[in-house]
């Protein structure tokens, strides 16, 4: 419930408003640089807003369809933070075996269902391309967390929006993604919305078996954004500025013994980070599952926590912008 009322002033202009109002969010392909510099502007207001007064009434009125075919803690519950920081309210469908999808009603259906309830729908399903079929089924705006081995964009604008507040710069980086790059979406959508600065850098660290696949190589290489693979991090781990950690995603393997094999691949502690820099940072989409260990989580250049808040202001800003508040 809201705590407190004001009218907040919030720095997009009318045409930066309406170039997002009632769009879908489906890929990070959607999003250009200047439209990366708009969200984090909101964001960083969103940021002194809840910081200042907590819970205002920007989107008062407007509700939220929360629905998750997949298990998750950070995305689906910042969501729903956000939209209740903005005054709004939420419908959470985060156990689908206790709607009717349960009965056998088909993706679309549902989304039909839920846009007659709400304002925008917030869409996390097991299936690559899910979002984008939920979205041409759908008038309202059609948010992807996450679909599949596909992409999870608001993931994506979140850890560049972390990378800008921790080392104040998107140019000139130094980026190794490292786990499983086959399964996680989270860096398909990174690597595809870093290819569009300058003077990135992207290095591969995964099992043979996990590698970043051919389709998301080929568009950075169409970028013109240098790229290579490694199976050992030791190579790139001192000139690294952002080391992201990915979970292996043992929910995704057809074989479990091939999961067997690669869990584990890689663990991040104190004694492997005496290679790296000081003034880098780890980021995590989280969650961990030994792949970082505890006792590196009180250094300095673990970012996973921060990043983890830094995904609601992200958020509040996604909504503000498609509902067109503001
Ligand atoms: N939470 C992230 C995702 O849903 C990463 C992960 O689950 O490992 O993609
Ligand atoms: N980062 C992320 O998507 O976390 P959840 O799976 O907990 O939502």
């Amino acid at each position: 419930m809201p705590t407190q009322s004001t009218s907040p002033h919030l720095p997009f202009g009318e045409n930066k408003q309406a170039d997002w109002y009632g769009k879908d969010i489906i890929s990070v392909k959607q999003f250009k640089r200047e439209d990366l510099e708009t969200i984090f502007d909101v964001a960083h207001e969103m940021r002194g807003m809840v910081e200042r007064i907590g819970t205002f009434d920007l989107l008062k009125g407007k509700i939220l369809a929360n629905l998750f075919y997949e298990p998750s803690t950070r995305t689906s519950s910042s969501f729903t933070a956000a939209m209740e920081r903005l005054g709004g309210s939420v419908i959470p469908i985060n156990e689908v075996k206790y709607s009717s999808v349960s009965k056998g009603e088909s993706l679309p259906d549902t989304i039909r269902t839920l846009e007659c309830y709400a304002d925008v729908i917030v869409l996390r399903h097991p299936e690559t391309g899910s979002a984008e079929i939920a979205a041409r089924a759908a008038r309202k705006p059609v948010i992807n967390a996450g679909d599949g081995i596909g992409e999870h964009p608001t993931q994506a604008l979140l850890d560049t929006f972390t990378i800008v507040e921790e080392l104040g710069r998107l140019e000139n980086l130094n980026v190794t993604m490292l786990g499983d790059l086959k399964y996680g979406r989270t860096v398909h959508s990174l690597a595809r919305l870093l290819s569009q600065f300058r003077d990135i850098k992207l290095n591969y660290v995964s099992p043979d078996i996990l590698k970043m696949p051919r389709e998301v190589m080929d568009e950075v290489t169409a970028k013109k954004v240098p790229q290579a693979e490694y199976s050992s991090l030791e190579k790139v781990l001192s000139d690294t500025d952002v080391l992201y950690v990915t979970r292996v995603q043992k929910e995704r393997f057809e074989d479990p013994a091939d999961y067997e094999k690669v869990k584990g691949a890689y663990v991040i502690d104190p004694q492997v980070m005496q290679a790296a820099k000081r003034d880098m940072i780890v980021m995590h989409p989280l969650p961990r599952v030994g792949e970082i260990s505890v006792d590196f989580d009180d250094d300095p250049r673990a970012a996973y926590f921060r990043q983890m808040e830094y995904g609601l202001y992200v958020r509040m800003a996604l909504l503000a912008m498609v509902l067109g508040k503001a």
